[in-house]
């Protein structure tokens, strides 16, 4: 019997590689509003963080102030359609490898499976990705607190009325290990970042081995 009940999913990063993308277009913002070449190191700050506390933080470190909170939304929302059309055309060849091995393992051992992503976009992409089938469910990030607060983790756990004890979650940012983590979920890394707070760690999904996720699901 397994232990694990859900597995949650982040979706930038570890479901499909859309990090150049986001950052592209917070580069194109800043270019045309503020004249300002964003530093590629400022990337990994804005990895699992929603919309507006990416803006927040790209702004602070470029040290352009803007007190108006209409303003923010209306850039954040700019930045979105040239994000938009930077992914407009994403389809299955842009699922991180071992992705689909890893989704058909959780399906075929009963394992509910949900989307636990910041993005608002995260249900285009998905059905872009032609991933529908796989989720029971997606969390709506509007109105939760940005990773590194549990929210978003705890809505999938609640939604299905499981306790964190019964979950594991995938992320590739910090933010979103330790939103896992702060959540008391068992939290899987992928990808090149340090992730230390995660429980294991893997580069690639490919690296996670049917017999390794079977421990992991029975609580061993
Ligand atoms: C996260 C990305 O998944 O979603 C962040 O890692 C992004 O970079 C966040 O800021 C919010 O995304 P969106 O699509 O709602 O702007
Ligand atoms: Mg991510």
């Amino acid at each position: 019997m397994s232990k694990i009940k859900l597995a949650i999913f982040d979706l930038d990063g570890v479901i499909t590689s859309t990090t150049e993308e986001h950052f592209k277009a917070w580069t194109l913002l800043f270019i045309k509003h503020f004249g300002i070449r964003l530093d590629q190191d400022l990337e990994v700050y804005t990895k699992g963080v929603s919309r507006i506390e990416s803006f927040k933080i790209l702004l602070k470190h470029s040290k352009v102030d803007i007190d108006d909170m209409k303003l923010i939304e209306c850039l954040a929302n700019e930045k979105n359609e040239i994000y938009k059309e930077l992914i407009s055309e994403f389809n299955e060849s842009k699922i991180c490898p071992g992705v689909i091995d890893v989704l058909n393992f959780l399906k075929q051992k009963n394992i509910k499976i949900a989307l636990g992503s910041a993005s608002k976009n995260a249900p285009y992409l998905i059905r872009s990705l032609k991933l529908e089938q796989y989720f029971d469910y997606i969390v709506d990030p509007t109105g939760k607190n940005s990773k590194p607060a549990p929210d978003i983790f705890l809505d999938a756990v609640n939604h299905f009325g499981y306790d964190p004890e019964e979950a594991i979650a995938f992320e590739d940012a910090e933010a979103g290990v330790k939103a896992i983590k702060n959540a008391h979920i068992f939290a899987i890394g992928v990808g090149d970042e340090d992730l230390k707070d995660a429980d294991v760690k893997f580069k690639s999904l490919t690296d996670l081995k049917s017999s390794i996720l079977e421990n992991i699901i029975r609580g061993n």
